[in-house]
């Protein structure tokens, strides 16, 4: 496995959240982490220990230990494998370099993008520096890093965030196009109101963008293998509107709240002005 991009860490957190949270994800969660071949890196696999506070189990004990999801280190890097109960959801693996993000990341972006207009990119100015506060699987970030943007990527899973920094540390060795990119993205492994509360005014983000996972109350609706995957992790974020809060009174510019087509502002109030997507929205404040 490549050595991941420095990963900064400003508090410990646990897998486990709120009981709200908790409610919200289909099962008990029981998490470990294993390796499949003998050739992994035991300094990473300590290391991935120390980072996520997972127990190394061998493979031979996924069953036994009633597992619901092995994080595994192979020669080829990190896959969250769903298992036991959750196995039909298959594994999540972050790879920068392929797909239809690689694709989107390697074809031309310019200001004109829905994205770049919700956060106020302007030809002819410089990008402003942006607070990603609901880092995810990284996509969106790495999209804002490609319009030219240096992004801070705030992911309060350990899990999520070690995944991030592995992927974007391996996606560095691809193309020059997606390089850039990469580093122009800093990861850190926090909750992004603590992250926001050590900020200084000189330090604030100029945009704090926020994704937070939505409650698709539509059974029938048709999300993203992945994003099933993510929110058997991290729940909904029932606490989205307190992240919103922090955002509002950080002393940013700007706070741009993705949404799903239809859905209700994040909070009671009507956001500045609207970017609309086949899918989904951009709603964007201007606080102050
Ligand atoms: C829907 S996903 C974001 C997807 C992301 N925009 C992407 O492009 O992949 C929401 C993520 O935000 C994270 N999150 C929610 N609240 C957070 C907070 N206060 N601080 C840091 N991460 C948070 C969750 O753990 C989850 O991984």
């Amino acid at each position: 496995m490549g050595r991941p991009t420095p990963l900064q860490c400003i508090c410990v957190m646990r897998t486990s959240t709120s009981a709200t949270a908790r409610e919200e994800r289909p099962s008990q969660i029981r998490m470990a982490l294993s390796s499949i071949t003998n050739e992994v890196d035991t300094e990473a696999m300590a290391a991935l220990h120390k980072a996520t506070g997972l127990p190394i189990v061998g493979s031979q004990d996924w069953d036994r230990e009633r597992l619901t999801h092995v994080l595994v280190l192979g020669p080829d890097g990190l896959t969250l494998a769903c298992v036991g109960p959750l196995a039909a959801l298959g594994s999540l693996r972050l790879d920068y370099g392929r797909g239809r993000l690689g694709h989107r990341l390697q074809s031309p972006i310019g200001r004109k993008h829905p994205l770049a207009r919700a956060l106020g990119l302007r030809p002819g100015q410089a990008c402003p520096n942006i607070l990603d506060a609901t880092g995810g699987l990284g996509r969106d970030a790495l999209l804002m890093a490609r319009l030219g943007c240096e992004v801070v990527l705030c992911e309060r899973n350990p899990v999520i965030a070690q995944m991030l920094s592995e992927a974007l540390s391996r996606g560095t060795a691809s193309s020059p196009i997606l390089r850039a990119a990469i580093q122009r993205v800093r990861t850190i492994a926090a909750d992004a109101r603590e992250y926001l509360a050590l900020c200084t005014p000189s330090s604030v983000p100029a945009v704090i963008y926020l994704d937070p996972m939505y409650p698709h109350r539509n059974k029938r609706a048709l999300v993203k293998q992945e994003i099933r995957i993510l929110r058997t992790l991290v729940g909904n974020d029932s606490d989205a509107l307190d992240l919103f809060n922090a955002a509002i009174i950080s002393g940013c510019e700007r706070v741009v709240v993705k949404r799903p087509k239809g859905a209700p502002g994040i909070a009671g109030v009507s956001p500045h002005h609207q970017v609309l997507l086949p899918s989904s929205r951009y709603d964007v404040y201007c606080p102050g």
